[in-house]
């Protein structure tokens, strides 16, 4: 059987490193360059005749890290790979997922575009902010969901009256997902987005009163997502818990402000340190599961199946 390697981009070598030592491999390690004028050069080791998986999440610095992932696609293709997978867990750019002004690119659509030009034959994400990512790209994507890890570890908050809060319209079906999975009910915050930083909570839909509340969206930036709907619930629900896919936090620091008794995110991006109420689950089993799978050439379809209830509709 061809060779697996998993070849770590430096946007999240931790995770790459824990992937590959699951899979019973090193994680190849790759020289970076970098010139003085901020040009990047990834160089690969050997991955001819190879079965590559490149592991790296378009975090912030999200555009370097991208074009040192289109490099490393390049490298790897031009080495002579004998398949080139790109596992971007955090898939930067997916917000642009539709124009709402004229005079707007379509962002995600460039990038996939980007990824399979460079030389991936598959891209593999988890929780995509849009079901649009598969029908904008040129090559096949596989969806994996952490929402079944982060259900069981806000599993303390189990319990009859729990509910689950979806904190924009967005997020309603991915609230849904959770439900399905903890048996809770759902309730959902409106939201009005003034700025990219600015966020207001003007309407709360459904029953929250005295209940634990576990707020669960695809990722959070700067918080102000969160602190919005925190700021609704606050005086209803008896406690509260945050839980998102993805945590670039681009300027979450006031997270730590908030009186929600835990915030939990993945390691789909790099965390240098955390701290309480922070908390990280790592993805690293489930990339290692499908990875292992797909190099085998096996069904992922179970990986998929909170999944198949229902991707996020906006
Ligand atoms: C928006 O549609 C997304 O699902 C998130 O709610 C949003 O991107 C979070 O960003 P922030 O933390 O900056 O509010």
């Amino acid at each position: 059987m061809t060779p697996l390697r998993v070849v770590s981009g430096s946007a999240n070598p931790a995770l790459a490193a824990a992937v590959a030592e699951r899979l019973d491999a090193d994680a190849l390690g790759v020289v970076l360059e970098r010139f003085p004028d901020g040009e990047i050069r990834p160089i690969v080791g050997h991955v001819s005749g190879q079965d590559v998986y490149v592991v790296q999440p378009t975090a912030p610095p999200v555009n370097d890290n991208f074009v040192e992932l289109l490099l490393l696609l390049d490298a790897c293709r031009r080495s002579r790979a004998a398949r080139v997978t790109a596992v971007v867990p955090y898939l930067g750019y997916s917000r642009q997922d539709r124009r709402t002004v004229s005079g707007q690119a379509l962002g995600l659509r460039v990038v996939v575009e980007a990824i399979a030009g460079a030389g991936a034959e598959r891209l593999v994400v988890i929780d995509p902010h849009t079901p649009a990512l598969e029908s904008v790209s040129p090559i096949p994507v596989e969806t994996l969901t952490a929402v079944p890890l982060l259900a069981e570890r806000v599993s303390p908050v189990r319990g009859g009256d729990t509910v689950i809060v979806a904190p924009d319209a967005g997020a309603a079906t991915l609230a849904e997902r959770y439900a399905a999975i903890t048996g809770h009910s759902v309730a959902l915050v409106r939201k009005y987005r003034e700025n990219e930083s600015s966020v207001s909570a003007i309407a709360l839909l459904g029953d929250v009163r005295h209940r634990p509340a576990v707020i669960v969206d695809d990722m959070i930036c700067t918080g102000a997502t969160i602190e919005a709907a925190v700021g609704m619930l606050l005086h209803h629900a008896a406690d509260i818990v945050v839980a998102a896919s993805h945590g670039p936090l681009a300027g979450a620091a006031h997270l730590h402000r908030l009186d929600v008794r835990r915030v939990l995110v993945t390691d789909t991006v790099a965390h240098a340190a955390v701290a309480p109420p922070f908390e990280v689950c790592s993805v690293a089993p489930l990339l290692a599961e499908a990875i292992a799978r797909m190099h085998e050439d096996l069904p992922l379809h179970d990986l998929f199946a909170p999944a198949r209830m229902g991707p996020r509709s906006a």
